[in-house]
């Protein structure tokens, strides 16, 4: 698992998801990730699909280790991006979560809600997630299957 400077994160939100977005680009700055902002530039109105599609799609084509999405809920950032084929998003509010999805789910993007949860609460969350591994083993069947359902379809 690559980790602090060599792992490389992509990350955006909507307008509902921009103050924890900057929250969250200056914990990957404390920990000394580097990382790709899509945006947007400011609290205007915007669509999440719009801003979940390049962070998704730069995942998907290796272009980028981890993406991270934000919006109000974090629902719909987290179904656009597992539209992506290649993307297993985990929309996550609790640090078990946010290990377990990593550990067992082998999750690429992480999505939250700005008015779910709060910014301490967030960086945990990403710090938790950024730092777990994939345990591989009878998950890694599990997340086969997963693609082999994306492939199907
Ligand atoms: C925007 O108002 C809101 O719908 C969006 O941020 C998100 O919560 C959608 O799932």
């Amino acid at each position: 698992m690559k980790r602090g400077i060599k792992l490389k994160i992509a990350i955006s939100s909507d307008h509902g998801g921009n103050n924890l977005r900057k929250e969250i680009k200056d914990l990957l700055d404390e920990l000394g990730y580097s990382y790709e902002d899509f945006g947007p530039k400011d609290s205007t109105s915007v669509d999440y699909p719009d801003y979940a599609q390049p962070v998704s799609s730069g995942v998907a084509a290796g272009k980028f280790d981890k993406g991270i999405l934000i919006c109000g809920t974090g629902i719909g950032m987290s179904i656009a991006a597992n539209k992506v084929k290649g993307i297993r998003c985990a929309l996550v509010h609790d640090v078990f979560s946010a290990k377990a999805t990593r550990c067992h789910n082998d999750s690429n993007i992480i999505a939250m809600g700005e008015r779910v949860i709060g910014p301490g609460l967030a960086r945990e969350i990403v710090k938790t997630w950024l730092e777990t591994d994939f345990e591989g083993g009878r998950h890694e069947r599990r997340v086969e299957k997963i693609t082999e359902i994306e492939q199907q379809n």
